[in-house]
């Protein structure tokens, strides 16, 4: 019997236990088992692109002291859910402070970016809306739409950055619901950016609802990512996390009075856990000032950004289309992408192999993120190394070569 016939039969906690070690069978045989590899202090941040700190806040000097001060003056912990007494002056003044960078009502604030996903969906979706979702937006988001509906929900999907797709299906949606648009500022695994004008244009009477968790910070004139492409009412709902540009963790929700004051009533990832700690609200207060205070982390970033292009065009490999500092190599097949990770894991370089289900089969790749963690000699030699692995194995060169 195969792993997912057996769901749902098993009875006894042997059963059951047989049916995950089939799992974790088929897993292994599809070269998709995933493992957790915990990262030691000697390793060299100047070498791992795979991380998502864009702009090396977690170790900026300003961040880590307000996180210091922040603990000093609050303790370690907010010591419950933010609708009891968790939420601080810290979390009140972060969220008051980027409601007003970013031009809304009203911030809320999450704990991850993938539940305030989760929490607006499953409060939309019970209000009634059909989500229609590009097909490369993130795992959450697909989770949310569950949350609210439960898995017989109505969803929609059009192809990815297609609004001509978009535009097809959106009537047949809103003959008999409202469509809640959704996408995404900068997709995590491609790299590539939506063209929020023309969902804002698309979205028609719906709504429109952006994840811009590898945007904000990084993209747009004011590194307001999404907010700096439309005007802020356009778009109904924007969310994002402070675990990526922002270098620490957590989420934001911005949007209007009325749907924050719905999700403050009925969204259960913030209603039912603890807010993140006030000092951690600190932390990312000093890391919105730092980016409201000068360019310069943005612009050094789109330098290695230009760098990196430069060095990939040199030896024509199969880069996705993208002008963020997400460059994915595409290899197609599992076990290769993984044979790749691990030549230039030897070579001292972590470049995470990214695969199915996170990605569509057949499409594994070696996703690099650039930070202002590497120097430019860091990517230069990357490329080198690169060149230097796909000499030597020509069964990769092939799949990687355009
Ligand atoms: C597009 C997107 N949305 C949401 C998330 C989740 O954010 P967080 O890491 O804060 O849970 C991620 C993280 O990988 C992401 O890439």
């Amino acid at each position: 019997m195969k792993a997912d016939e057996k769901i749902g039969a098993a009875k006894t906690s042997e059963q059951v236990r047989g049916v995950l070690a089939s799992q974790l069978r088929a897993q292994s045989e599809k070269q998709l088992r995933r493992k957790l590899t915990p990262q030691t202090q000697t390793q060299n941040r100047n070498y791992n692109f795979s991380s998502n700190d864009y702009l090396g806040l977690s170790q900026h000097s300003e961040v880590i002291a307000a996180y210091q001060k922040g603990l000093l003056n609050w303790g370690a912990g907010a010591g419950a859910s933010p609708l009891v007494t968790g939420y601080t002056a810290a979390h009140s003044e972060l969220a008051e402070e980027l409601a007003a960078w970013f031009g809304v009502d009203r911030v809320l604030l999450f704990n991850s970016g993938f539940s305030a996903n989760q929490g607006v969906l499953q409060v939309l979706v019970k209000a009634g809306v059909v989500p229609i979702i590009d097909k490369l937006c993130h795992a959450s988001i697909y989770d949310g739409v569950s949350c609210g509906g439960g898995f017989n929900q109505r969803i929609a999907r059009f192809q990815h950055n297609n609004y001509n797709d978009l535009r097809d299906k959106l009537p047949r949606i809103a003959k008999t619901a409202c469509p809640l648009v959704v996408s995404e500022g900068v997709f995590s695994m491609d790299g590539d950016t939506a063209d929020i004008a023309e969902l804002v244009r698309s979205k028609g009477s719906g709504l429109l609802m952006l994840d811009d968790a590898h945007g904000v910070g990084v993209t747009g004139k004011a590194s307001r990512g999404v907010f700096d492409h439309s005007k802020a009412r356009d778009i109904d709902i924007v969310t994002g996390t402070f675990g990526k540009a922002f270098g620490v963790a957590g989420a934001f929700v911005a949007t209007d009075h009325q749907i924050a004051d719905s999700l403050v009533q009925g969204a259960r990832h913030l209603i039912y856990s603890t807010a993140f700690a006030p000092a951690q609200a600190e932390a990312i207060r000093a890391g919105l000032q730092l980016l409201q205070r000068d360019q310069t982390l943005q612009l050094a970033l789109n330098q290695r950004i230009q760098l990196f292009k430069q060095c990939a065009a040199e030896l024509k490999l199969r880069f996705a289309d993208s002008s963020t500092a997400i460059q994915p190599l595409l290899v197609g097949d599992n076990a290769l992408a993984l044979r790749f990770s691990q030549a230039l894991a030897e070579q001292g370089f972590q470049c995470i192999a990214i695969r199915p289900p996170t990605v569509p089969q057949g499409t594994a790749r070696i996703r690099f993120t650039l930070s202002l963690h590497q120097s430019p000699s860091a990517i230069r030699a990357l490329f080198s190394a690169i060149a230097d692995i796909l000499e030597a194995d020509q069964e990769l060169a092939d799949a990687c070569r355009i």
